[in-house]
């Protein structure tokens, strides 16, 4: 394949966000992004406080061509010039990830070009590398230590490159995402909850209330996740703890007053620093334990919030890393890093794509 036509289309499905993007080999050695075509679907969704899958699926089936074709018409290329066609094909849902396969296939079908399936979790990974036309963003240094913060997923990852990653740890109960959505919902912010709650925190000029919300370990040297103890205290500190009869007569009889309930303000900014915290706390001990890495490669829907953006920059300068935090418009589901992953494994394999029975799955391959 000559460099030239290392240009190629990535489509994204796999939840609410119906992309498209073409990105071609930059000059700094990794992907420069020609176009990134997104429709978000969070309209459909907001009554329902959440991804309808039947919803999703359709309104996939209805814009995936217009997505594709405005992605081909912004990024100034024809079709012919397309040299490979990459799809996140796992995990997600899978009426929507089938959606996204079924276009690619045909697509590369009909212009004589591989096509190769993608895993969703992996490509976020690749986000921090990827740049505008110009290809201003340089190859970062492996190994590395990934971090995947997103709706679905709290990972991190062992990275020899982008493509040959080991996963050492990731959240045995809700991602961090699914937190941050619940604390929203239970605070009254509307849907998607985590960009919200960010906000109300970012705004709200108070400080965490001490002692704070639960910072989960569990173990010594344990690099996993759990956020559901944290998004428990969040609800009891806003609502109250549930009282029976006696527990409630023998607090009356002992002249207590119920707990003083904190406001939303204070809950999101007690939540937030918690869930950040929990994080920093598992990306240290990774270090500790995998050696000495060059950088951080971060991705992700949560990479997008703010407190979490200045805490790795902060940890980066301290530790002399290279965080890779993506730039906001790869931090949420979009072809463009689909794409990126898709010439790193072609670029690997000789660009021999996957069998034409290659289909969408719902879980990650795990890695
Ligand atoms: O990566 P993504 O688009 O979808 C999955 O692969 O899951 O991530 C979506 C998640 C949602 O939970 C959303 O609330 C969260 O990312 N998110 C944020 C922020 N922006 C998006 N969470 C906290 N702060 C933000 N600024
Ligand atoms: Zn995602």
């Amino acid at each position: 394949m000559s460099a030239t036509s290392r240009t190629i289309l990535g489509i994204e499905t796999s939840c609410d966000e119906t992309a498209a993007a073409v990105v071609r080999s930059g000059r700094c050695g990794t992907w420069e992004v020609l176009s990134n075509v997104i429709a978000s679907q969070h309209d459909l969704h907001a009554e329902f406080r959440g991804v309808v899958p039947e919803i999703a699926s359709r309104a996939h089936a209805e814009r995936v061509l217009p997505v594709v074709k405005r992605a081909i018409t912004d990024a100034g290329v024809d079709l012919g010039q397309v040299g490979a066609v990459a799809v996140g094909n796992r995990p997600g849902l899978i009426g929507s990830l089938l959606v996204g396969v079924a276009a690619a296939k045909a697509l590369a079908w009909g212009l004589g070009v591989p096509v190769i399936g993608i895993d969703h979790v992996q490509a976020h990974l690749i986000g921090g590398a990827i740049g505008p036309p110009g290809g201003d963003v340089s190859r970062p240094e492996f190994p590395a230590l990934g971090l995947v913060v997103s709706g679905g997923h709290t990972s991190l990852y062992a990275c020899e490159s982008f493509t040959k990653i080991r996963r050492i740890g990731a959240t045995i109960d809700d991602a961090i995402g699914e937190a941050y959505d619940k604390v929203a919902s239970i605070l009254g912010l509307g849907f998607p909850g985590g960009p919200n709650l960010d906000r109300l925190a970012s705004e709200a000029g108070v400080a965490p209330v001490k002692p704070g919300f639960p910072i989960s370990r569990i173990a010594p040297a344990s690099l996993d996740f759990s956020f559901s103890g944290l998004k428990t205290a969040a609800l009891y500190a806003f609502r109250g703890v549930p009282e029976g009869e006696r527990t409630r007569a023998k607090r009356e009889a002992r002249g207590e007053a119920p707990a003083k309930l904190l406001t939303a303000s204070e809950v999101a900014v007690t939540f937030q620093d918690a869930a950040v915290g929990t994080v920093i706390l598992k990306i240290e001990r990774a270090l500790e334990q995998i050696g000495r890495v060059g950088t951080l490669l971060v991705g992700g829907g949560v990479s997008a919030n703010s407190l979490l953006r200045t805490r790795l920059v902060e940890l980066g300068q301290s530790r002399n890393i290279d965080v890779r935090l993506p730039r906001m418009e790869y931090c949420l589901d979009n072809g463009a890093m689909v794409a990126a992953l898709g010439g790193e494994l072609l670029d690997e394999r000789g660009w021999v794509g996957d069998e034409w029975t290659m289909t969408a799955a719902p879980t990650t391959s795990g890695m």
